[in-house]
């Protein structure tokens, strides 16, 4: 059974800056939303309940976001509409989540390391913060029902056009269904002569403990960082590893322009303006046309 989850938030988030010089990327919000809460209701949705978010310096608000808030939950209390106090507390009580600091930013392989002792000897998730799903059944959930059927690591995978292949981890191998692919190559942000198929890692694992063997055998790689997918590679010698093509919309909001279109996306989402925005948009449209 699938029961803790890792959510590394330790990165600088200079992709974003200067947005993120003094605040966590993770807190940046789409719409009203922090993107972090999303990935940790995905988590919450696929019935896991133990969060361990790899934190760093820096990262405070994270925390102060999902703890209670007595001063802020007594204002709201005295108000009419009770919607954002219950929400407030919602928030403070989603999961139980725990912290532990990345004292140097050395990359996504060592940021999953941090969790060794917390996770023990079981199998985990980890959700990575730069990718928010929609989806029916939560990605995670998808892994997690791979998972019970193979019980080996699982990655989850999307098809990316050829000239994106160099900002993904990327997967080829075996087909075993539709969905599933026995994965035999893997590489970290390849040119698209290098690339191995065209299914890049989409931010959602399913990881055997084998994995921290495999991180400690791990050279740093790509960007002189010890990568999560070199340590992936080096594991799939040893254990089955298959890749697992998500059913749902996958939004990257680990770039600027992603975002972007990720926040428009979510906001003609929202009951409460997508009319407005929708017509705000079509007159847009129509002046830049
Ligand atoms: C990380 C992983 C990469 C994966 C990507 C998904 O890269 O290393 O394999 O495809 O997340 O978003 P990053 O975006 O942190 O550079």
């Amino acid at each position: 059974m699938v029961r803790k989850a890792i959510i590394p938030a330790a990165g600088l988030g200079t992709r974003f800056l200067p947005a993120t010089k003094a605040q966590p990327k993770e807190m940046l919000p789409i719409i009203d939303t922090p993107t972090i809460q999303y990935v940790v209701q995905e988590a919450v949705d696929s019935g896991i309940d133990d969060i361990l978010i790899i934190s760093g310096k820096g990262k405070r608000t994270i925390e102060d976001h999902f703890d209670r808030n007595y001063e802020l939950e007594s204002r709201l209390a005295q108000k009419e509409d009770e919607s954002f106090y219950n929400e407030v507390m919602r928030i403070a009580d989603m999961a139980n989540i725990h912290y532990i600091r990345q004292k140097e930013v050395n990359g996504l392989g060592d940021a999953i390391y941090h969790a060794r002792q917390h996770v023990g000897d079981e199998p985990f998730a980890v959700l990575l913060g730069d990718t928010v799903v929609s989806s029916v059944i939560p990605v995670t959930q998808q892994l997690i029902d791979t998972y019970e059927q193979y019980r080996c690591s699982i990655i989850a995978v999307e098809e990316v056009p050829k000239d994106k292949v160099s900002r993904y981890g990327i997967a080829g191998g075996k087909n075993i269904s539709e969905k599933l692919v026995e994965v035999q190559s893997l590489i970290e942000k390849p040119s698209p002569e290098q690339a191995p198929s065209n299914l890049a890692i989409a931010g959602r694992y399913i990881l055997t403990p084998e994995i921290f063997r495999a991180i400690e055998n791990t050279p740093k790689g790509k960007g002189n960082e010890v990568q999560l997918t070199d340590a992936l590679h080096l594991l799939m010698k040893r254990e089955m590893l298959i890749s697992n093509t998500i059913e749902g919309k996958r939004y990257d909001i680990g770039n600027k322009l992603d975002f972007l279109k990720t926040t428009v996306e979510f906001a003609l989402k929202r009951k409460e303006f997508s009319a407005d925005f929708l017509s705000y948009l079509k007159e847009i449209l129509q002046e830049h046309s």
